[in-house]
């Protein structure tokens, strides 16, 4: 136990060393390492060229499985310039009605349109093969039963395209599968051209007979149809459309990188950009660009480009190059459920002001305590814009804590489950000062994350569950371990 003496000298030292600090409330100089001032980066237009270049995404019907298979799940076929066959774990989308009824067409026929006529029954033929092959059925072959495969077509989710044809010489059509039929109907989600009518047969299915030759398989009267004007797919759970179908794809700064997938589909998408790993310096995955690569005029893979900034239509101006043209580009940005989670709303003053409380966020202090939570309005402060939030009495004056939270609850799906993002620095008064710095996450009154210590700028997040209406505080600041809080997120989706 030190001497009164000795302890009267501590405190005196103790209290020189935070009579040095100058607070916040009084525009103090932070001891923060430099700010990163690397600009945003911005998409590598020229590796997703280069990508489009060496996947190959066209399929068609396979001659040795049986008809109606279900169509599988998407597939990832690139990352960041890597070629991959990965499955997206679709389980969210695998419970929605949304997935599982014929959506794509709701209650009304859909009306097809012939896109290339068959050639005559006499002549060899080809069948497509093509991006976003899904499934094929077979039809009644007693007529060129063109009806029947549009129907069937209104069934399969995702279909907007068709080719219908004969296959001469299938052993397994013409003896093992029950529909005793070879008119082929294979079904895809994008609509496909002549051009790709690019199996012509040549394989031997039927078995070996002795010194017999195998006859191989050929096609006849390939025709294709599609519907005759492309319907607009749903907006994925938690996102909403900012802008498309463009022909630019986004050219926009806070770029995460991309994946190609195997058809065209805003779900999948959404899902790639919830699974996204968060940027240290930009956060989570706030909005992704869907687009069609069409190179040389077929249509050869579906991006999905990901950034942790908000894009909109005004940086959509890459409309491709090369042989490659972007079709189809829609942008989707994450919904935010915090109201002004940057605190930009705060903005009082020209260039300093601080207030416990305006219209979108409330400060409380302890019992006690003076202006424990704020809302300062000062560039030097703030990680993105102009304004950030401050935990820790802002004139210094007590070592309580504030709470911090959004004037209104968060309108959540109850069972649903949400992310919640956020960035923290706790350097302002110095690594010694700021070693017991501690800011909490709170859902409800429960803490479900927080971080401690000095650190600069820090990504933090925490997953909760939504009960429809949420209360969602940031609690902590000792001063002189003050720690500021900016670029709030709660986001519907799993943590990353
Ligand atoms: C991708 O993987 C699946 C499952 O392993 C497999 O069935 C499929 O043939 C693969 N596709 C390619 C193009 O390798
Ligand atoms: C989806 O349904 C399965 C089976 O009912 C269930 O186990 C799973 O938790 C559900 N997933 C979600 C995200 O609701
Ligand atoms: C219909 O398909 C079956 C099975 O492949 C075949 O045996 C039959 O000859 C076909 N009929 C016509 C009219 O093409
Ligand atoms: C095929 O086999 C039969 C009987 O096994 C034989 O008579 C015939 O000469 C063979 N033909 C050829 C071309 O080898
Ligand atoms: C930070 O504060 C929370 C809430 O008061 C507390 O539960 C937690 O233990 C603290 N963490 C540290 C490392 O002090």
């Amino acid at each position: 136990m030190p001497s009164p003496m000795r302890f009267l000298a501590l405190a005196a030292l103790l209290l020189s060393a935070s009579a040095a600090i100058v607070p916040p409330a009084h525009q103090g100089v932070p001891n923060a390492p430099p700010s990163d001032d690397t600009p945003a980066p911005t998409p590598d237009n020229a590796v997703i060229v280069e990508t489009a270049g060496q996947v190959d995404q066209k399929s068609g019907a396979p001659i040795d499985m049986p008809p109606d298979a279900a169509v599988p799940p998407t597939a990832v076929t690139a990352v960041d310039g890597t070629l991959t066959n990965a499955t997206i774990a679709d389980v969210n989308a695998a419970n929605t009605t949304r997935r599982r009824d014929i959506g794509r067409f709701g209650k009304r026929t859909p009306e097809f349109e012939q896109v290339f006529a068959p050639l005559s029954a006499s002549e060899h033929d080809g069948s497509i093969q093509g991006t976003a092959y899904l499934t094929y059925t077979v039809v009644n072959n007693a007529t060129y039963n063109v009806q029947a495969c549009l129907d069937w077509c209104a069934t399969v989710n995702g279909c907007v395209f068709v080719n219908l044809y004969y296959e001469f010489n299938n052993f397994l059509l013409d003896f093992v599968f029950s529909e005793k039929s070879n008119l082929k109907c294979a079904a895809y989600g994008d609509i496909h051209s002549a051009a790709e009518k690019l199996n012509t047969g040549g394989q031997a299915s039927y078995p070996q007979d002795g010194n017999k030759t195998v006859p191989l398989t050929f096609i006849t009267q390939s025709s294709g149809w599609a519907l005759s004007s492309l319907v607009d797919p749903d907006t994925p759970e938690g996102y909403e459309l900012v802008f498309g179908p463009t022909n630019g794809a986004n050219n926009a700064p806070g770029y995460m990188g991309f994946a190609f997938i195997d058809k065209y589909d805003v779900d999948a998408c959404a899902q790639l950009c919830n699974g996204r790993g968060a940027d240290p310096n930009g956060g989570g995955c706030a909005f992704f660009n869907i687009w069609r690569a069409v190179v040389s005029g077929v249509p050869t893979t579906y991006t999905c480009s990901m950034y942790y900034l908000v894009a909109d239509v005004s940086t959509a101006v890459n409309f491709g190059q090369g042989d490659l043209v972007v079709t189809l580009s829609r942008g989707y940005a994450r919904k935010n459920l915090v109201i002004d989670g940057g605190f930009e709303g705060y903005a009082a003053c020209d260039d300093f002001c601080f207030t416990e409380s305006y219209a979108n966020w409330i400060g409380t202090s302890a019992p006690g305590g003076d202006m424990d939570a704020t809302i300062f309005n000062f560039i030097p402060y703030a990680h993105t814009g102009h304004s950030v939030a401050l935990l820790g009495a802002a004139f210094g004056d007590d070592a309580l804590p504030g709470t911090l939270t959004p004037a209104a609850p968060l309108e959540t799906k109850a069972g649903a489950h949400y992310v919640v993002q956020a960035f923290v620095i706790s350097t302002f008064s110095g690594a010694e000062l700021e070693k017991n710095a501690n800011v909490s996450i709170l859902w409800n009154g429960a803490r479900v994350g927080g971080v401690t210590g000095f650190m600069p700028w820090t990504f933090v997040q925490a997953t909760v569950v939504g009960t429809g209406s949420d209360k969602l505080e940031f609690f902590g600041g000792a001063a002189p371990a003050w720690s500021f809080i900016d670029d709030v997120v709660v986001y519907e989706g799993p943590a990353v």
